[in-house]
């Protein structure tokens, strides 16, 4: 028997693994719809009103995180690295925006990967693509290359025990807001990044005024902290959705926000089936090709009922092409009038190569993109609402440029990631110090008012109904 959301099977689905033995994909599909689910449905439809607050411009969002997860990676200090960076950065524009700051890793299930090529030549030898550690293995051996089902068990796993660490970090002290200012007072005294001590003085002298005022409230030792992940893998996505028990309606429980990429977001096919189907906030990557059309038809197709923070557009453009390719989406979202947030993925459309080989993104590149999504957004009246990045925590050289001046030959010091070049430590707060300017800006001369998030209620922790048909073996 298939299940109501598994209608998508019947569309085309790119970018899927080739699995030679059914059987087992079978024992493993029926194996994930008996886990637990990752995340629950009151903390997905939080998120969902935190992301059409943001569409509003009462809150601004930030994602971040590898461009590829890793098991091996997945370790405790990895993500405690990760979380303390993107706690940084948010302590930064929530100053700069003075507005709350949505945050969502790139952490927890981020393990599958679209390729532009589905086979990689070394010299002679040509085997498949790496796919990410949910498929294959990086090594280049066939036998590594093979797509094997029981990975998807891994990526449960690995998933699940990183959404562990990531909770015990949010509300266990270690997201305290003075201890993450105290970390970001370190940055800013650093001398190379002299240009953010002004902003770095503001931001001190309003955390002592608060605990002059003595504030002590839940809000400055805990935060709400998100997942998220591209919903490649449909046999993944779709065993772990389940119907929630209180409002009957499917949950895609492997994480709290779901996108689809730039290379599987045709309206009419499998990934927008599926993600159509389920009660998730969801994400669509929007590259320079992007039309009118296109945002129109998935529009009706991903929120034909206009939710607020159902829908968000991330525009991955590159920076000599948004200034052409993004306003004419503007103007279609904003004469359609169903309720979007626009969030601007700097990195997708900036990779180059350079000359010793490296695959990179150049600092400067990607935030002239950035300045010039909040630009275009100001110019058509729509409300820039968020950041998407890759970065990790620790002090890798794969992205040049920023103040520590890092060049080609940099590179070859320390680059770590298996896929995409990815900001380091530095370079990810220098990012958030100067959106933080931005947002600011913006914020001039806007009229609505920030408010503080909705407290989330105990009784949003009620569980997802297995005994349904949504829980059996197909
Ligand atoms: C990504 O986010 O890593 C990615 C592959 O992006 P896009 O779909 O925008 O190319
Ligand atoms: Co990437």
């Amino acid at each position: 028997m298939t299940r109501p959301w598994e209608t998508w099977r019947a569309a085309v689905a790119r970018h899927q693994p080739d699995y030679q033995d059914s059987v087992e994909l079978n024992e493993v599909v029926s194996t994930l719809q008996h886990r637990p689910p990752l995340v629950f449905a009151g903390e997905v439809d939080h998120l969902r009103k935190e992301l059409g607050r943001a569409g509003r411009h009462e809150s601004f969002v930030l994602i971040g995180g590898d461009c590829a997860e890793t098991f091996a990676e997945s370790t405790a200090n990895q993500l405690r690295l990760k979380i303390q960076t993107l706690l940084q950065m948010a302590v930064v524009l929530t100053y700069g925006s003075s507005m709350p700051v949505v945050k969502i890793g790139r952490i927890a299930g981020q393990y599958a990967k679209p390729r532009s090529s589905p086979f990689e030549s070394r010299g002679e030898e040509v085997l498949p693509s790496y796919l990410g550690d949910a498929v294959n293995s990086f090594e280049f051996t066939a036998e590594s290359r093979l797509h094997d089902p029981k990975r998807l068990l891994d990526t449960y796993n690995a998933s699940a025990a990183s959404l562990n660490l990531i909770r015990a970090f949010a509300k266990g002290g270690y997201a305290d807001l003075r201890r993450v200012h105290e970390w970001n007072r370190g940055f800013a005294a650093n001398p190379v990044f002299a240009r953010y001590e002004q902003l770095a003085q503001e931001i001190h002298r309003a955390v002592r005024f608060m605990e002059a005022a003595g504030a002590d409230f839940d809000s400055l030792r805990q935060v709400d902290f998100y997942s998220s992940h591209e919903a490649l893998l449909l046999e993944y996505e779709s065993a772990l959705t389940r119907i929630d028990s209180r409002t009957g309606l499917p949950y895609d429980t492997s994480g709290h926000f779901l996108w689809i990429g730039e290379r599987t977001r045709d309206a009419d096919g499998a990934h927008v089936e599926l993600l159509s189907q389920v009660r998730n906030p969801i994400g669509v990557k929007l590259g320079p090709t992007s039309t009118a059309e296109d945002i129109k038809r998935l529009t009706d197709r991903l929120n034909p009922q206009g939710e607020e923070g159902r829908l968000t557009f991330m525009a991955r453009m590159g920076a000599e092409e948004i200034g052409s390719a993004l306003p004419p989406l503007l103007e279609a979202t904003k004469s359609d009038g169903r309720p979007v947030t626009w969030i601007s993925d700097p990195m997708h459309g900036n990779t180059i190569s350079t000359a010793n080989g490296f695959k990179t993104r150049d600092f400067d590149t990607i935030m002239s993109e950035v300045r010039s999504f909040f630009d275009i957004h100001d110019a058509v009246g729509t409300v820039p609402a968020g950041l998407h990045v890759e970065l990790t925590g620790a002090d890798v050289t794969e992205v040049i440029g920023g103040s520590e001046g890092l060049d080609d030959l940099a590179l070859e010091q320390r680059y770590e990631s298996l896929v995409d070049p990815r900001l380091n430590h530095q370079q990810s707060l220098e990012i958030a110090f100067q959106v933080a300017e931005m947002a600011a800006r913006a914020n001039e001369g806007q009229t609505s008012q920030a408010s503080s998030p909705d407290a989330f209620a105990v009784d949003d922790w009620h569980l997802f109904d297995t005994s349904s048909q949504a829980g059996r073996l197909l």
